[in-house]
């Protein structure tokens, strides 16, 4: 097969994420089905994509009537038969749970076409935790896209050890072909590629901190006046959630035992504690809406430290 030949796109899973991958594909003149067990999800579905497709539009990216042309050739339904039904290529985007994964990827193989590839947009599993379960080991890998799919338009190719040149090749120009930059893994890894940086940036940003090394104003001014970035690690965090960074930064220091990451835990729970969750509750480690990181004279020496 090749990318040209993938016509028809299912999507399992009609979250923030598979709407997003959906309407990527289909702004790219894919036919797109969308799946989801959940009634409300689908009914939602088309008022989000929507709501998405004006991001893009926005940007330039893509015209009106590009949008129209594309939500006219995005479906949904809730009957499985019938979403599996000639399609070429499989994206799985339903909840972090491997068992869960692991049951929809088996029951899919049973339904699609046997040619079709499949591919899971897992951000901490490996495809190998699946591969026996997609009954088809050679056409399966991850394929991880980041958001927002339209500007954040970068791919993670990842086989396994049973994944085809094949497929992988394939995937990779597919990833083209719909607007995406691809990443070719050349081997499991947690993580994936940017992930595995910005996951090891922001440990290394809250050891300082939690350390008493620097301030957080201080860490993210590093990064900005070196990077020439907008923004820095600490702001980045606001914006994940500090819920979110609490929970992943939890799980992880009970996971590995690791004293330093308990502590910086320990420390993202302090803002929890006072109920500063970041953007979404107005405050975290900056004040919203106009966070001291914009100001022009951030970046001057000394402010806020
Ligand atoms: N949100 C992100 O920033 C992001 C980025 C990259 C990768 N991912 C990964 O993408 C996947 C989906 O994440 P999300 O944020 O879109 O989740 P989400 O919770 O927004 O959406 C998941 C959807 O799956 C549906 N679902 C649950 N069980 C199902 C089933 N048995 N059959 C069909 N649909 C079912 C749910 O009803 C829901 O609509 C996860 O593996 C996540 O790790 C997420």
């Amino acid at each position: 097969m090749r990318a040209e030949d993938i016509r028809r796109v299912l999507v399992i899973g009609s979250g923030t994420m598979g709407l997003q991958i959906g309407l990527q594909a289909a702004i790219h003149g894919c036919s797109v089905v969308l799946h989801d067990t959940e009634p409300a999800a689908l009914d939602a579905a088309h008022q989000r994509l929507r709501g998405y497709g004006e991001a893009p539009v926005a940007a330039g990216l893509i015209d009106a009537g590009q949008l129209e042309r594309a939500l006219a050739n995005i479906e949904c339904t809730a009957d499985p038969a019938a979403a599996a039904a000639e399609v070429d290529l499989v994206s799985e985007c339903v909840p972090e749970d491997p068992v869960l994964k692991g049951r929809i990827l088996g029951q899919f193989n049973e339904l699609c076409p046997q040619q079709a590839v499949f591919t899971t947009n897992t951000s901490t599993l490996l495809p190998s935790m699946f591969a026996a379960a997609t009954g088809r080991p050679d056409r399966f890998a991850a394929l991880h896209f980041h958001i927002p799919v339209w500007s954040s338009n970068v791919v993670d190719v990842m086989p396994h050890a049973g994944t085809s040149a094949e497929t992988t090749e394939l995937l990779l120009a597919f990833a083209r072909r719909i607007g995406q930059i691809p990443i070719a893994l050349r081997k499991e890894s947690f993580g994936y590629v940017f992930n595995a940086l910005y996951t090891a940036m922001n440990r290394e940003a809250l050891t300082l901190v939690a350390n008493g090394v620097a301030s957080v104003e201080d860490v993210d001014r590093a990064w900005m006046g070196i990077m020439k970035m907008p923004i820095g690690p600490f702001g980045m965090l606001d914006g994940v959630g500090l819920d979110t960074v609490w929970h992943i930064t939890d799980y992880w220091a009970r996971q590995l035992g690791d004293p330093q990451i308990s502590a910086n835990a320990e420390f993202v729970r302090t803002y929890l504690d006072r109920g500063r969750l970041g953007l979404k509750s107005g405050s975290g480690f900056y004040q919203y809406p106009h966070p001291a990181y914009e100001a022009p004279e951030f970046l001057e020496w000394g402010v806020g430290a």
